[in-house]
């Protein structure tokens, strides 16, 4: 091969993965998909079922239990211009824990997990300057400075595993995070067409969007083990001792004890 045909070719495959790498993969499975009329029918049925959240500004109660909505950061995946950011509520014995999990755990981790295909997991800056970049995981050795507590006892303090507030876990391929954010073209043309959308065309967007997402997330396990774990913890900058303390967590194995969706749970039996 001639120097400049090789130069060619390079080219030629720098511009081709180019190509491939400017749509994330779920925007990719999403305009590839077939809706079947039976997701249509569906899609029609929530749509016509849907409220928009609206969150009552005066309640009653005290502002014990009052919290503000979380402010809407800068860069947000395209999920929370329909959902709100503590989005699970049908499910009353998990929600607030997924909901406290979508807080540091993109929506796309959990929902989004197409079969045949190895995702990584990182940890991707939602907010500031980093936003929509991939963050390195926090530092084992990071001390908090002035706690006399983490160098006394030898001990660090209690971190969360989030290297930057805000960061959040989300799938990635090849280094490209595999999301959608709601800045970018695709999202906003979808968030105009939804506006203007009648029920027909609002349950045809909504079963294209949820065409490549999964109903429900993995279970506690998938994550919460030593067998097989979704996310490598350690990785995503977890010490010894946080990655025995997920993997062996005492509300995870409260949570698997029931099985049926209408059995109440006793939080006395957290103990046993
Ligand atoms: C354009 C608005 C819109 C966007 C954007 C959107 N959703 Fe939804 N989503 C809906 C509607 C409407 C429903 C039907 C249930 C309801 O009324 O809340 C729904 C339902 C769901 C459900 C329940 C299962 C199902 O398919 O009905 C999941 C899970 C879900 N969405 C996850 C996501 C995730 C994850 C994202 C981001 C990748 C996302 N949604 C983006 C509007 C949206
Ligand atoms: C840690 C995993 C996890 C994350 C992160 C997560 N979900 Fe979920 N989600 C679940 C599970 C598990 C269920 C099924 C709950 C059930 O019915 O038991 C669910 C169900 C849902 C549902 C349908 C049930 C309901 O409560 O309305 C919607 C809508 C939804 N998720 C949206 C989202 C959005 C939007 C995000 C991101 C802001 C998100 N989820 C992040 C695990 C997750
Ligand atoms: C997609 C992976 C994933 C799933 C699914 C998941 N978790 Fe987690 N969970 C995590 C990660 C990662 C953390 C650590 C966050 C940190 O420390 O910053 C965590 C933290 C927790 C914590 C806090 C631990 C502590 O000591 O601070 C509890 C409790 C917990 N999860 C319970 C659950 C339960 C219950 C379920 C199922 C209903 C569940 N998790 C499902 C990934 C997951």
């Amino acid at each position: 091969m001639t120097v400049n045909s090789h130069y060619a070719l390079v080219f030629l495959l720098l511009l081709i993965s180019g190509a491939v790498s400017a749509k994330p993969l779920y925007q990719q499975q999403l305009e590839a998909a077939t809706i079947s009329d039976k997701t249509l029918q569906e899609a029609r049925k929530q749509i016509k079922e849907h409220k928009e959240i609206k969150l009552r500004a005066k309640i009653a109660v005290g502002p014990f239990h009052k919290r503000d909505e979380q402010k809407i950061q800068v860069k947000q995946a395209l999920c929370t211009g329909c959902h709100l950011a503590l989005p699970h509520r049908k499910n009353k014995r998990n929600r607030s824990f997924m909901n406290m999990h979508s807080r540091y755990i993109a929506c796309e981790t959990c929902h989004f997990r197409p079969k045949d295909i190895q995702l990584e997991y990182h940890w991707l800056a939602y907010d500031g300057v980093e936003a929509g970049t991939m963050l390195a995981p926090r530092s084992v050795t990071t001390v908090i400075p002035g706690d006399k507590s983490a160098t006394r006892k030898g001990q660090q303090k209690k971190m969360p595993l989030a290297p930057l507030v805000g960061a959040r876990i989300a799938p990635f391929l090849n280094g490209e995070a595999v999301l959608l954010f709601k800045d970018s073209d695709f999202a906003q043309q979808t968030a105009r067409d939804w506006k203007e959308a009648d029920n027909e065309q609002r349950a045809s967007i909504k079963a294209r969007l949820h065409s490549p997402l999964k109903e429900q997330g993995p279970a506690c396990k998938a994550c919460h083990s030593k067998k097989n774990p979704l996310l490598d913890l350690k990785a995503l900058g977890a010490t010894t001792k946080q990655l025995n303390a997920l993997q062996r967590n005492t509300v995870v194995r409260f949570f698997e004890r029931y099985k049926k969706d209408d059995e109440r749970i006793r939080i006395g039996n957290i103990l046993k």
